[in-house]
């Protein structure tokens, strides 16, 4: 059989020799972004100014982007709106799940959410008052932590620092059982791994545009709200955009049908267009076959380094069912081990206090040079090649 991801890498634009193992938190530029900024900006804005809203289709391109990317997750057409920051979108869906749960004041999630999920429900919980606060337990223990107090579980499905993957159907069944409404985060699922949001049955998703969408820096982000919850499904973010005529210029609001209410203001068109023109590489993409060559990568990278390589930790779990698209190490000089990487041709981040983190993007990245990254991060190690002055002075990011 013709492996389907011989000419994937091709569609990208890539440093020759570089194997690049951040596209968990900034995706490469797919090659077709290029020509279809440069046709935007000349024939749509340069060309038609103003009348590209209702011209070049600029009014609509959220929601088509949102059924764009609403087919990669099986959810149904008009369930997705491209809105906003993922941030944003959080706030609003967490909102809307703690009116689905009137009376209970718990939202719930784990240590490994990502910070700005947390953050999101700190400040909600600030807000709102009255006892509602954010309670957060080992990843391992979300399941057994969901009962019948909590308001909204809160639940990222890939662990950002480790890589570990929640079972989320069984998060899902227990959370149905007590009623609790599901706020999933797919920011490191959606272009890494196969996501069935209908056959999930969560009421509510959020994810972003730049990791595996590679949709660009700052692409905006998308959120889904279940079909059957759209009617009364009220954002806390009353835009003009998300009124039911805009143009209208009402004195007060009136909320816009469905997934529309989403949308709050003015959407940012150029960052909309390379998120579009970035989704086109995944055309006939099986994401089963990207699931699995994602593993083999995991796979093959873990048994490079494992070999011996003293200091290193697997943040990692080694069961398949519980891995993401993505593998993580402790090593107490991570950050000057990062720096060296580089040097080697191995580009992968750091992530406080000692993690060192490298994303699996099937489409750019083979198998085999996840396999020689782990070589080199062997390498480096063994060597001491990040005992190095230069590579302990600390840059703003990495
Ligand atoms: C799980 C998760 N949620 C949210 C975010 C970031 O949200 P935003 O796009 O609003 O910066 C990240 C960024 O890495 C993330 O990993």
């Amino acid at each position: 059989m013709s492996d389907p991801f011989a000419t994937t890498r091709d569609l990208f634009e890539l440093p020759e020799g570089l194997i690049y193992m951040v596209g968990n938190s900034l995706g490469a530029m797919p090659r077709g972004v290029k020509p279809r900024m440069a046709a935007m900006l000349n024939e749509e804005w340069g060309a038609q100014l103003v009348a590209g809203w209702n011209g070049a289709g600029w009014f609509d391109l959220p929601r088509r982007l949102g059924d764009r990317i609403g087919a990669m997750l099986g959810a149904p057409p008009g369930s997705v709106m491209v809105a906003d920051s993922t941030t944003l979108n959080t706030f609003k869906l967490l909102v809307a799940a703690l009116r689905l749960a009137p009376g209970r004041r718990v939202i719930l999630s784990d240590k490994g959410n990502f910070p700005t999920d947390l953050y999101v429900a700190q400040g909600l919980a600030g807000m709102l008052g009255q006892g509602h606060r954010l309670e957060t337990v080992a990843p391992e223990a979300l399941e057994g932590a969901i009962g019948a107090d909590v308001g909204v579980l809160l639940v990222t499905e890939v662990d950002y620092s480790t890589g570990r993957r929640h079972d989320v159907p069984a998060l899902v069944t227990r959370a149905r059982a007590h009623g609790v409404p599901v706020v999933l985060d797919l920011c490191h699922s959606a272009g890494a791994l196969p996501v069935d949001l209908t056959a999930l049955g969560v009421e509510f998703a959020v994810g972003c545009g730049y990791k595996y969408l590679n949709g660009g820096p700052g692409a905006p982000s998308y959120a889904y709200v279940r079909p059957d919850l759209q009617a009364d499904f009220a954002s806390p973010l009353w835009g003009w955009m998300g009124h039911a005529a805009p143009f209208d210029f009402a004195p007060d609001y009136r909320p816009a049908e469905g997934i529309n209410r989403l949308r709050v203001g003015t959407p940012p068109i150029v960052s909309m267009t390379a998120l579009d023109a970035a989704l086109d590489v995944w055309a006939g993409v099986d994401m089963a076959m990207v699931r699995t060559r994602s593993l083999a990568m995991s796979d093959a990278m873990i048994a490079a380094v494992a070999a011996d390589c003293p200091g290193l930790e697997l943040l990692t779990p080694r069961d398949h069912a519980a891995r993401g698209s993505q593998v993580c190490f402790r090593f107490e000089h991570a950050y000057a081990a990062i720096r060296a990487l580089m040097a080697e041709g191995v580009h992968g981040d750091f992530r406080a206090p000692h993690t060192m983190r490298f994303g699996l993007t099937p489409l750019y990245v083979s198998v085999a040079e996840a396999e020689e990254a782990g070589r080199r991060i062997a390498r480096v190690i063994n060597r001491r090649a990040w005992d190095r002055p230069e590579y302990h002075a600390r840059t703003a990011v990495t």
